[in-house]
């Protein structure tokens, strides 16, 4: 289901979150670096890939682009962030399920399979889009530090999984590679 599927209550609530996004970006543009860039290479095909430059992304920052009409979350995650994935046990998680187009359609969603592999899993990609209903979370919010939907109230860790409210998956991960040490191609 879609947001333009939902009742009247709801469409006001995703208002709201379009309000609350406004004001983060403009509160937080020395604490929380947030980039809305869209960059198509020209030998792609822009509506189906794009290459992003995180050369600038330190641990701790975050950008957003567009693709494909959605918004993606790119972060080089905190070691402390990694840890405390990393330590959830698998019986915990609401949504077992990697939830990432990369790999198997079964892999289970431990921090490693959440992110862009071995010697990058500082690194995670994901739509950011609400598996509830598909407003925008917020990102290093919420219970658990990582993302808070405020459409419904659900809560996704560091790795982006879901751990509490009522989104029944996890922030799905579109397929992507780093196609330099700085550069990542999603789509
Ligand atoms: S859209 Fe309902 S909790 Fe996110």
């Amino acid at each position: 289901m879609s947001a333009t599927d939902t009742s009247e209550p709801n469409r006001r609530d995703f208002l709201y979150v379009a309000t609350a996004m406004a004001g983060a970006v403009g509160a937080g543009a020395v604490a929380w670096p947030f980039i809305d860039q869209m960059r198509p290479d020209a030998s792609t095909l822009a509506a189906s890939s794009i290459e992003v430059d995180v050369s600038s992304l330190t641990p701790g920052m975050s950008l957003t682009v567009k693709w494909r009409g959605k918004p993606v979350f790119i972060r080089n995650r905190t070691p402390e962030e990694i840890k405390a994935a990393q330590e959830v046990p698998l019986a915990e998680l609401k949504d077992p399920v990697a939830r990432n187009a990369n790999i198997a359609a079964d892999a289970q969603a431990t921090d490693i399979d959440r992110t862009a592999g071995k010697d990058k899993e500082n690194w995670l990609v994901m739509v950011g889009v609400c598996t509830h209903l598909g407003c925008v979370p917020l990102g290093q919010q919420g219970d658990f530090g990582g993302w808070f939907c405020p459409c419904h109230g659900s809560h996704y860790d560091t790795a982006g999984r879901i751990r509490k409210g009522p989104a029944p998956e996890n922030l799905h991960i579109p397929t992507f590679q780093f196609i330099s040490d700085s550069t990542i191609r999603v789509g």
